[in-house]
This record gives C-alpha cells, structure tokens and sequence, in this order.
C-alpha cells in the first residue's frame, strides 16, 4: 500500500533537508517497513546503509532506490544471529571514519504458533533475531560513537504487545519487551553522552513478509487491520515520516520514549465503558 491508494489523507510534512548530512543504517532495510524508512530517509537528503541476510534482495532495493539520492546506497549482507559477523559490518562501516550516525533496528524474525508448540531451535530463531541481533547492532554501533565522542540516535522497532503481551507470538513479546527495556536503559547510561534512543510501536501495517508469517486466513487479515479507531490499516509511508521525524535534530528532547502509532488498536476496547457504543438514542434516553 502507498500514501497514493490509502484512505488515510496521509501527506508527508517534513522538509526535505530534515535529514541532511545524516548516515543511517537500517537493518532489515531492503524489505517492508525497513525499506519504507530507507527510501524516506533518502528522501530527506540522509546516506543510507541497508543489511539483511539476502545479498540478492539488498542489491535490488539498492538499485531501485538508487534514484532517490545521488550517494548510493550501501548494501552489508549478514545475519544479525551471528554476533561476529555483525562485529565486522560495523568495522567496515565505520573503516572510512564515517560510520552511521544512526541504527534503525528495524530486523525482527517472527511466526505464529502455539507456543508448546515451539522448539529451542524455534526459540532462538525468534529471540536470537529480533532481540540479541538488535543488541549486537545497538553495542557495536554505540561504543565506536561513544570512543569517537560523536553523538548518535538508535531508533527501534517496537510493538505494543511489548507491554501487554499477546499469545501465539510469545518469543516476539519477549524479544520486542527486552528491546523497550534496552531503549529506555541505555538511554540513561549513553544519554547524558550523546547517544539518543528511541522507539516506535507499529500496530497493522500490512508487508508481505510480516502478513505470510502472521496472517493466516484473509479474513484474519481483514481483522487484524481494521481492528482500531480508525479502521484501517496503517501506510508505511506514515510509519517513515514518523522514523524520520523520530531521528531528526527536531525531536531532540525525544529520549529513552516510545511512540505508538497504531491507529489507536491497543485502545480499542480497553476503556471500562466502550461497550456502551452498542446503546441506541432510547437507551440513551432512558439513561438519562
Ligand atoms: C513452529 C517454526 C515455524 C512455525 C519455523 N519454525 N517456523 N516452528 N511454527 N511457523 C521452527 C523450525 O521448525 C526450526 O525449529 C526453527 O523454527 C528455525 O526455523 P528455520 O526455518 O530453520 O529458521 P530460519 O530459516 O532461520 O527462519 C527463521 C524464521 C523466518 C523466523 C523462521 O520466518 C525468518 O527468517 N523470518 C524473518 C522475517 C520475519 O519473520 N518477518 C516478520 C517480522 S514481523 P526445528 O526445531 O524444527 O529445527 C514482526 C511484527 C510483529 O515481528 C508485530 C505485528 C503487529
């Protein structure tokens, strides 16, 4: 879905320097809501470095968001599960002496299942992805700009069950829980020294990737993205402008804070009173 066909009235409002002279590492950038963010970033003058596991799909995105900006984008094939290899991305990323000045975690791994289901190998497949690989990122980048005395802003990819939990998606609960933990602890140790942290809580944004793994009948589907206030789904592009925003010199005195943006789906209900929307005007009268 685009800014073009959603329902929204969304627009992007940011200028278009908002992030120039910024390089920016998003990992799981070629796909999905990663490269939503990339191609905005790109968008508002930034440098953008992509990572995932598959060279073929980096190469591509690469390629098509070559256009967007005169720098190219820079590709790092890895898997985040494997601590070393991450290590040396950082090392060559930051070769030149002009690493990123931003991570995005945006990477997650993620399946539904009944969780006596799951094997230990399933278990790590979840937690080693989206909450250890997210670590590794966050500490190599951190202590090259802690050691360099530079500032820098981590932006993670949260998601509201981080605080209420959900069934079927408990080693994705777990691991988004720990990375709200990680935002809001390192932003007290690393803050007063420059480096920034940030979150954002998705609710329904539709990518092919997450909805083959999570949705499995379309009318689940239907459900799962118009179950909120606005009974839509989210635009990508609203998530970018978000990120972007998030990430830029205007949200400064943002820190160590998640913002959800999820058209209200975690809401939805919880108010002690909310099913009186059932009542008509006699009841309403009769109340009265
Ligand atoms: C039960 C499963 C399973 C399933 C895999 N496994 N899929 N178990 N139900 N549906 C088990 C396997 O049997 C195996 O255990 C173990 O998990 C590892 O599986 P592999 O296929 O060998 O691993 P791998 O190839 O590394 O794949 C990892 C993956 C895959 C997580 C399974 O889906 C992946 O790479 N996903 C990355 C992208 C992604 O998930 N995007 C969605 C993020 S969306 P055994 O014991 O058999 O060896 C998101 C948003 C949430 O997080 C918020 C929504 C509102």
């Amino acid at each position: 879905m685009s800014s073009e066909t959603a329902p929204s009235g969304f627009r992007q409002v940011l200028r278009d320097d908002a992030l120039a002279g910024r390089r920016i590492l998003v990992t799981g950038g070629g796909t999905g809501l990663g490269r939503a963010m990339a191609e905005r970033f790109l968008g508002l003058g930034a440098r953008v470095m992509i990572c995932g596991r598959r060279s073929e799909v980096l190469e591509r995105a690469a390629a098509e968001m070559g256009t967007l900006s005169t720098h190219p984008v820079e590709t790092f094939p890895v898997d985040l599960r494997d601590a070393g290899r991450v290590e040396a991305l950082f090392e060559t990323a930051f070769a030149d002496g002009e690493g990123p000045d931003t991570l995005i975690n945006n990477a997650a791994a993620n399946f539904v299942a009944r969780s006596e289901t799951l094997s230990h190998r399933a278990l790590d497949a979840i937690i080693d992805t989206s909450l250890k690989g997210a670590l590794y990122c966050t500490s190599a980048f951190g202590k090259r700009r802690l050691a360099a005395q530079a500032p820098g802003t981590v932006l993670s990819i949260i998601t509201s069950y981080a605080w209420h939990g959900s069934p079927y998606v408990v080693p994705s609960a777990i691991a988004k829980a720990g990375l709200l933990t990680m935002t809001r602890s390192l932003a007290q140790e690393w803050g007063p020294r420059g480096i920034r942290f940030v979150a954002l809580s998705p609710g329904a944004f539709p990518t092919k990737g997450a909805w083959e793994r999570l949705v499995p009948r379309p009318e689940l589907a239907r459900r799962h993205e118009t179950g909120n206030l606005t009974g839509r789904p989210g635009d990508p592009a609203e998530l970018a402008e978000l990120a972007a925003f998030l990430i830029s010199d205007a949200a400064a005195y943002i820190h160590g804070e998640c913002v959800t943006i999820d058209g209200g789906r975690w809401l939805k209900g919880v108010g002690t009173f909310g099913h009186l929307g059932a009542l008509d005007e006699e009841d309403w009268t009769a109340m009265r």
